[in-house]
């Protein structure tokens, strides 16, 4: 089944393909008002959502199609012990695609799984967040008319920020991409971002703590909240949960055409006053997201996609239930009969397939 659980699902033509579709459904809204008529999309939210969920739902709206929602997990059928693998059994049976948000890293792999319909990741847990990065690539696009030749600077929570991680790999693809990564060293970019995108794909990254320091060299800017609800220690997060704040007097040493981005919600780490800046892009991307997420549900649905596979181990070599992975977010700690399954990466080091965290 065609579903996009990682960007990566998405090769660099499939990406250009929703981009066009997007930008064609922004100047001729009406020609694509039915093309979802009698078309069901599940959305499945077990996390706090306003914008993603609203989103999708706006999306299949538009698209002439009707939604399946649950209200959320404390509502529904996971809050009595129902797993991932049933719950989305019995939705493949109401609904023609899911959308689906989860607190557990690899649930939407799961979920595909076992899925006979078309599963979109809205995000699970601090792993990948690839609808989001659709909406971060088509205002990159609309602002720099490239996707090449871009400093990147990704500042606050890039630990525990899945958008940053999904918008690493779609970006880590384009020619001349420089990431600066700035972060609190407790906040630092996961290992396996690095070794598994930036190192075997060369490149070239810096991992700085101070924002002053480098935002003259900028072409975008992301700022993303410090994820409160990720923190085992509640007095950790007090601790750094105020560490970046963008304000104008920072802005005044970025570029003239620096675009500053953020997935939303915003905490303090973006300054209201710079909202009226022409250089502040974020909620030109919440629109953007909406379209994207039209496009992607217009090819998920195509038929000529529907039966198409994606190659998710990506020809590495896996091994079943030889390790147990430590991740105490990992949807393998929570639903006990899953295999226990890992990929053997391009350094060597064995990977859970379900939520990337390497075997110690
Ligand atoms: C992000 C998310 O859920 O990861 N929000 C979103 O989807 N727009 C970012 C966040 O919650 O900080």
């Amino acid at each position: 089944m065609r579903s996009v659980i990682d960007i990566l699902d998405l090769n660099k033509e499939e990406i250009n393909g929703l981009i066009n579709t997007a930008l064609d459904i922004i100047k001729r809204p009406k020609k694509y008002s039915k093309k979802c008529k009698g078309k069901k999309l599940a959305t499945l939210f077990f996390e706090p959502s306003t914008r993603t969920r609203l989103s999708f739902e706006a999306a299949m709206y538009e698209l002439g199609g009707n939604v399946l929602s649950v209200p959320g997990a404390s509502l529904s059928s996971a809050a009595k012990g129902e797993s991932i693998a049933d719950t989305v059994k019995v939705v493949s049976s109401y609904a023609d695609i899911i959308a689906m948000r989860t607190p557990k890293e690899g649930a939407a792999f799961v979920a595909d799984k076992n899925s006979k319909i078309p599963v979109i990741n809205a995000g699970d847990g601090g792993h990948f967040h690839p609808t989001q990065t659709l909406a971060d690539l088509l205002t990159i696009y609309r602002e720099k008319g490239t996707f090449e030749n871009l400093t990147i600077g990704l500042c606050g929570d890039l630990k525990f920020g899945r958008t940053v991680h999904s918008l690493i790999s779609a970006m880590s693809r384009y020619k001349n991409v420089k990431f600066v990564l700035i972060s609190p060293k407790e906040l630092k970019l996961p290992e396996y971002v690095k070794s598994t995108v930036l190192i075997p794909n060369n490149i070239p990254f810096t991992e700085v703590e101070s924002l002053e320091d480098v935002i003259s060299s900028l072409d975008i800017l992301y700022m993303t909240r410090i994820q409160q609800e990720r923190f085992d220690n509640p007095s950790e997060y007090e601790r750094l949960k105020d560490v970046y704040i963008l304000d104008e007097e920072k802005m005044s040493k970025a570029k003239k055409d620096t675009c500053v981005l953020h997935p939303l919600p915003r905490v303090n780490e973006i300054s209201v006053k710079i909202d009226e800046d022409k250089r502040a892009c974020y909620f030109k991307q919440v629109e953007n997201g909406k379209y994207m997420r039209m496009a992607l549900i217009l090819y998920l649905l195509d038929k000529k996609n529907l039966q198409t596979n994606v190659n998710r181990f990506r020809d590495l070599e896996v091994v079943y239930n030889k390790y147990v992975c430590e991740n105490p977010s990992c949807i393998t700690r929570t639903e006990q009969e899953l295999e226990h399954v890992f990929k053997l990466c391009e350094d060597n080091k064995y990977r859970c397939v379900y939520c990337d965290k390497e075997v110690e």
